[in-house]
């Protein structure tokens, strides 16, 4: 089948490999990206896109309702995956807001235009709204807890979680009160090329490049279940083609650790990589405790064995090839990442850390 895609935030980190992925696997499909370009969004990651006839990018805001419904209608949509976001937590504690307008009434606003689009042209079958989202939204396990499943009871404990929380239960209504063929998925900590500066994993790799000190929170045992981005783009697909609307999937990589011992993996990777050019070495001795965050989530992980079974899924990439791939392409890529480094981007950094 021929699809017509409308890619929300497709100018961000899991967006734009996400894009990449569709144009490289499916490039006779039209794609159509749709970012607003906030502090996350980067065109730069689609440049090497711009140039296909099959490809546009489109600078808006998903809850620019006249915008949405006019790209809905003359590109001819028939699918929407839906990655536009506000998704950094430690924002979502300084400023929650945004999440909320971003992440809900955004969700609404294209859920409300898909609709419509949908039943002007007779509900075709094959329409699919996928939403993209996260496993915060289940809360906080402790070290014995099972992992997420689908049927975990949603507790999420910060305003970026409640926020996408929220947005799930409307999909989710979607589909029950329209019958509208959307698909939720819950995806664990993704990490891979593209990922602004600002994040665990792209942040440890910069600041070791920068001989700068490696905040980790707390007593630094937090656990994460940590996804490449590849794999993450390829569980979407089988999604798309393959799920059922009105079912949620749990997407996971099966890579439990502590944050403590993340840190440190990358530190040695780095060792390893950039040998001769690093200004602190080991890199190690630049880890540094920081005051934890509130309400920091002790520990997530995802029990994926529905989209295995279901839809024949499974992760590609074991934590330590990706950390490598990752690694190498912060070490590889300083003109992609140095502009991000922004005086927003400090003045961020200073509000959210406190170095004792
Ligand atoms: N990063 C992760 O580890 C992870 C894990 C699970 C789920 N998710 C979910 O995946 C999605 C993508 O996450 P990400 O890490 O790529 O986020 P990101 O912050 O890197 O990118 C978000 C993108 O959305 C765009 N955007 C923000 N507000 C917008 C608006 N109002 N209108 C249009 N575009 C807007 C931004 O410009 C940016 O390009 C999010 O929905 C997030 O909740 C992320």
């Amino acid at each position: 089948m021929n699809r017509c895609l409308l890619v929300t935030g497709g100018a961000g980190f899991i967006g734009s490999n996400f894009v990449h992925y569709w144009c490289q696997h499916y490039p006779e499909n039209r794609v159509v990206v749709l970012d607003a370009l906030t502090y996350a969004g980067n065109r730069a990651n689609l440049a090497k896109l711009e140039e296909r006839e099959n490809f546009r990018f489109v600078r808006g805001d998903i809850c620019d309702r006249s915008l949405v419904e006019q790209l809905l209608q003359s590109e001819n949509i028939d699918t929407i995956a839906h990655f536009a976001a506000e998704s950094h937590v430690d924002r979502s504690i300084l400023e929650p807001g945004a999440f909320v307008k971003t992440n809900v009434v955004g969700t609404y606003t294209l859920l409300e235009a898909f609709r419509q689009h949908w039943q002007i042209n007779s509900k075709p079958a094959h329409y699919r709204f996928l939403h993209v989202s996260t496993d915060e939204v289940y809360g906080s396990l402790g070290p014995d807890d099972p992992a997420f499943s689908e049927t975990t009871p949603y507790a999420p404990n910060s305003p970026y979680s409640a926020s996408k929380a929220g947005s799930d239960h409307l999909v989710r209504a979607y589909y029950h009160t329209y019958k509208l063929p959307t698909i939720i998925t819950n995806c664990s900590n993704n990490y891979g090329p593209y990922q602004f500066p600002e994040k665990l994993i792209p942040l440890t790799c910069i600041n070791i490049l920068m001989g700068k000190p490696l905040p980790v929170y707390g007593d630094g045992k937090n656990v994460r279940d940590w996804l490449y981005v590849g794999d993450h783009c390829s569980a979407l697909d089988a999604v798309i083609h393959r799920g059922i609307p009105g079912e949620t999937y749990n997407i996971g990589g099966n890579n439990e650790v502590e944050n403590i011992n993340l840190v440190r993996m990358i530190c040695q990777l780095m060792d390893e990589l950039a040998p001769s050019n690093l200004p602190v070495r080991p890199a190690e001795n630049l880890i540094t405790f920081v005051k934890d965050r509130p309400g920091h989530d002790r520990r997530y992980a995802i029990n994926a064995t529905k989209i295995k079974t279901q839809l024949g899924w499974t992760p590609s990439v074991t934590l330590s090839e990706g950390l490598r791939l990752t690694a190498k392409w912060y070490l590889n890529h300083h003109r992609w990442w140095q502009p991000l480094l922004s005086p927003d981007y400090q003045d961020y950094y200073q509000k959210n850390y406190i170095f004792s």
